[in-house]
């Protein structure tokens, strides 16, 4: 059984920045070498969590001397932090890790590393071993707080670097993080999940649920604004459990509430809830919040209870409807997105069409659709019933139109509405233009200087574009 660990492991931090020293020299050497300072690639697939992730890899590895680049080709470091909740997230792995043999053929200082949920997995690892013996380091999701010292293991050994755990009960922060966008910020508040639904790899990779204290939380988003960020999504894989294996107990929504004091804080994002845990209590305090932004994910996987029930859900078709009636009565304004499975074992037409009937009736504003993907020791895995791939593709797509059509038609809800915007980036098509964020979740894109980013404005929305609108800043309060 593990132990619930509430506090940061300090000694082990403090271990790891004397390992970071050493790097220091390692790194020092090789820029002697190159004539010129190291460039590392990280590169994320999957989650909101393993994108955070991703920036405490390049806090360390700009600590240590190495210089961010976008371009594979362009790094002597090159990581994947990978994911493995679908298969063809491990395929574009395989098929990109055939294209990084090429580059170290080229370029053979090169030095490739892989690490995140995949690497938790033994058949991943036996086929590295057997098949791309020129990955030089492989670590998981347990000991990422280890990649300094891993680090120094890699330089100072030939042969590949291989450190998995298990399971951990360490929690350690306070490690150099390098943030993607100066303004906003994701915020882990607790790691792995107990919930086992029987499609989800999760649990196996990630192992089991640790909060961090709430105290904790809140010093590392102060020192976050402090530093310029004015959003935070809080991460976990169960937000809505938050807490509950503290020594002191915390609910998610009292989390919320203290999050929600930090000065200068403006927005408060998290993801995801799950449908069972999501209270009562958090419902009342989002709606009377200023900074929790009008914007839920609320995975449904099944409109069917047949399904659900296979799926391991813990709710009903009807519990789901009456939750999002709930919600949707105290915030007519908020945003509703979900994930939803098809083709999941034993799946009918009919439990499909019970899956857009939730579409339908509950009208998400956006909805991610996905293919069941069999996942090795899940109990899915083993069911009978598995569904033909054409059978899939059918209530795939039937579930998609509508998924599109009603998300089309929320999206128009606000045409013409001035929202405030978070300015984010230059848009990628036209760069006169900036893209900002709304409070639930939407893209605008308006004309704005490259200065404006980090800053919240009013945008009236213009022109409805399907799922994002165009429009402009204006003075204007909506009334
Ligand atoms: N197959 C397909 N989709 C999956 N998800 C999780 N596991 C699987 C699987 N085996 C989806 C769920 C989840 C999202 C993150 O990924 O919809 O909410
Ligand atoms: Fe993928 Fe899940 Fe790992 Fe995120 S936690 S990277 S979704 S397997």
């Amino acid at each position: 059984m593990a132990r619930y660990l509430s506090t940061n492991d300090t000694t082990e931090s403090a271990l790891q920045r004397e390992y970071m020293e050493k790097a220091v020299a390692c790194v020092a050497q090789l820029e002697d070498s190159l004539g010129r300072k190291p460039q590392c690639c990280v590169t994320t697939f999957g989650c909101q969590m393993n994108a955070r992730d991703s920036e405490k890899l390049l806090g360390i590895l700009t600590q240590i001397g190495y210089l961010p680049v976008e371009n594979e080709e362009d790094a002597d470091f090159v990581i994947y932090n990978t994911c493995t909740v679908r298969d063809n997230a491990n395929q574009r792995v395989y098929g990109r890790l055939g294209a990084l043999h090429s580059l170290k053929k080229r370029k053979p200082h090169l030095k490739i590393a892989l690490c995140g949920c995949m690497m938790q997995e033994e058949s991943v690892i036996d086929k590295i071993k057997t098949s791309y013996r020129f990955v030089d380091l492989i670590f998981g999701t347990h000991n990422i707080f280890k990649f300094a010292q891993l680090l120094v293991t890699m330089f100072e050994n030939q042969e590949m670097i291989i450190d998995i755990w298990h399971e951990t009960d360490q929690i350690v922060e306070d490690l150099p993080v390098r943030r993607k966008y100066p303004y906003k910020s994701g915020v882990n508040i607790m790691y792995g999940c107990n919930n086992f639904c029987s499609y989800c790899i999760v649990p196996y990779v990630r192992g089991r649920e640790r909060s961090r204290d709430p105290k904790e939380i809140v010093r590392e988003i102060e020192n976050m604004v402090r530093d310029g960020v004015v959003e935070v999504m809080l991460l976990g894989q169960n937000v809505n459990s938050y807490g509950k294996n503290l020594d002191v107990p915390v609910t998610f929504a009292q989390l919320l509430r203290e999050v929600e004091q930090i000065d200068g804080l403006r927005r408060i994002r998290f993801m995801t809830s799950h449908p069972k845990d999501l209270s009562d209590e958090l419902i009342d305090v989002m709606k009377h919040s200023d900074k929790i932004c009008r914007h839920l994910h609320l995975p449904l996987q099944s409109g069917s209870d047949r399904i659900l029930k296979a799926m391991n859900r813990r709710y009903t078709k009807a519990q789901y409807l009456a939750l999002a009636d709930r919600i949707r009565s105290a915030m007519p304004d908020i945003a509703l997105t979900t994930d939803i499975i098809a083709g999941f074992p034993g799946e009918t037409p009919a439990d499909v069409d019970e899956t857009i009937d939730v579409v339908r009736r509950v009208r998400f504003d956006n909805a991610f659709t996905f293919i069941y993907s069999r996942r090795t020791g899940t109990p899915a895995a083993q069911m009978s019933g598995q569904v033909p791939e054409t059978v899939v593709h059918e209530g795939f797509d039937r579930i998609l139109k509508v998924v599109q059509d009603t998300a089309r038609e929320r999206a128009l809800l606000w045409q013409g509405q001035v929202m405030e915007a978070l300015v984010e980036e230059v848009n990628e098509q036209d760069a006169s233009l900036m893209t900002g964020r709304l409070s639930n979740n939407m893209l605008v894109h308006f004309p704005a200087k490259q200065s404006m980013a980090g800053r919240i404005v009013p945008v009236s929305l213009d022109t409805c574009h399907g799922f994002y609108y165009t429009g402009h800043i204006t003075t204007q309060k909506d009334g």
